[in-house]
């Protein structure tokens, strides 16, 4: 498919160099909270997020990889949909367990109890969380349902485990589910702990919404899922979003732009969401955001933050540097295939690529990629 297995993204990775250090240094705590990677079909841009994910991960951070697309239902003016393709995407370092949201739950509620065994640890963020482990009720996270949740997963069983995932993962599904919820979560739970609060006040508090206040409960578990982590022991939750100019073409509703555009600024504000976001958009997506909301009469929409938006602006990868990732594909394919990388003929490979990476492809880079391997299989199976 001309893309890096997982976690290898590194290791396929030429040229660049100036935007890696500066994307590596934005995860270390300087520069904005958002950055857009700006380039056109086939420049590297999912490939450059694929490395912020893979570093973060070594960097001790959790990560999110998310692409917007129509198909799976994931738009960015819905902050409910958003926050449910986040956390399907979740991952943590691989050395502090399994991806997926159900390995960072079990990591979460790992730290939680460990702080419990521990003789100076048993006080501080976990204590007060649980409420000194009787998980009732405390408001050290900003969102109800992230504790109602959390607290559900924390009882270790399975059927209600599985619930939490798919609340969490699809909160859009569960606008008129908060009986179920509230028998499962809180009701019959009663084992484990006591919610103080009646059933009416978790219906008339919204505990068991995240859509509700404007997705009020969205950022603010966001927010918690960024706490969680930490306290845990990682650094923060990086967030990529791929086609992120699905805002522009997906959405059709005006509004609903002007919502996904809200979020954007959200994002970078920094406030709602303190981890570091990174978008893939194509070139002049700043003007089209401005030229589609104009065209629509928006004149009241606040232009100035488009122009605010920090920007990388990519170009093609060269054909140098195609030559030199068709040297790292020729020692992984020897490696895997068993053979020496001197028994391929270097001009065999280096004339293919110096050809392709002059044709007037869009997706030169994917397209020489993918006839290295072709090149590279077909000389094997000759041999
Ligand atoms: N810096 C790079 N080093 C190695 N390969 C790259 C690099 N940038 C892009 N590629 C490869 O080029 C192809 C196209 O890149 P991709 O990230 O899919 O482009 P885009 O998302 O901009 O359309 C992919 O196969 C990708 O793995
Ligand atoms: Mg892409």
């Amino acid at each position: 498919m001309g893309i890096p297995p997982a976690g290898y993204t590194k290791h396929f990775t030429v040229g660049r160099s100036h935007e890696i250090k500066a994307l590596e240094t934005c995860l270390h705590g300087d520069g904005a909270p958002v950055l857009l990677l700006q380039a056109n079909y086939g420049s590297g841009k999912s490939h450059l997020l694929r490395y912020i994910r893979d570093h973060a991960l070594s960097e001790n951070f959790a990560a999110s990889f998310v692409t917007l697309d129509a198909n799976s239902g994931v738009r960015f003016n819905r902050m409910d949909q958003i926050m449910g393709a986040i956390l399907r995407n979740i991952e943590i370092p691989p050395h502090h367990g399994p991806g997926g949201l159900a390995g960072a739950l079990d990591f979460i509620h790992t730290a939680c109890e460990d702080a419990r065994e521990k003789p100076g640890g048993a006080n501080g963020f976990w204590k007060e969380l649980t409420n000194g482990w009787k998980w009732d009720f405390s408001e050290r996270l900003e969102s109800a349902p992230m504790f109602v949740a959390l607290r559900a997963w924390c009882t270790g069983e399975q059927p209600v485990q599985d619930l939490v995932i798919d609340w969490l993962q699809e909160p859009e599904n569960y606008r008129s589910q908060r009986k179920q919820l509230y028998t499962r979560l809180v009701e019959g739970l009663r084992p484990h702990f006591r919610d103080p609060r009646s059933d009416m006040q978790f219906y008339m508090d919204n505990v068991l919404s995240f859509h509700t206040d404007g997705y009020r409960a969205v950022w603010d578990g966001l927010r918690d899922v960024n706490t969680l982590v930490a306290e845990a022991g990682l650094r923060g939750l990086i967030v990529l979003f791929d086609e992120f100019e699905d805002v522009l073409t997906g959405l059709t509703n005006v509004q609903w732009k002007e919502a996904a555009f809200w979020n954007l600024f959200l994002f970078m504000g920094g406030k709602r969401f303190p981890g570091r976001t990174f978008y893939a958009v194509t070139p002049d997506f700043v003007v089209k955001c401005k030229d589609q909301l104009l065209e629509k009469g928006r004149f009241d929409f606040d232009y100035k933050r488009f122009d605010e938006l920090p920007t990388f602006k990519m170009s093609p990868l060269t054909g140098t540097e195609l030559a030199e990732l068709a040297g790292r594909i020729l020692s992984a394919h020897a490696c895997a295939y068993g053979y020496r990388p001197e028994d391929v003929s270097p001009s065999q490979v280096r004339d293919l690529v110096a050809h392709l990476s002059r044709s007037p492809v869009q997706d030169r880079a994917r397209h020489t990629i993918r006839e290295v391997v072709k090149l590279l299989d077909t000389i094997m199976g000759d041999s």
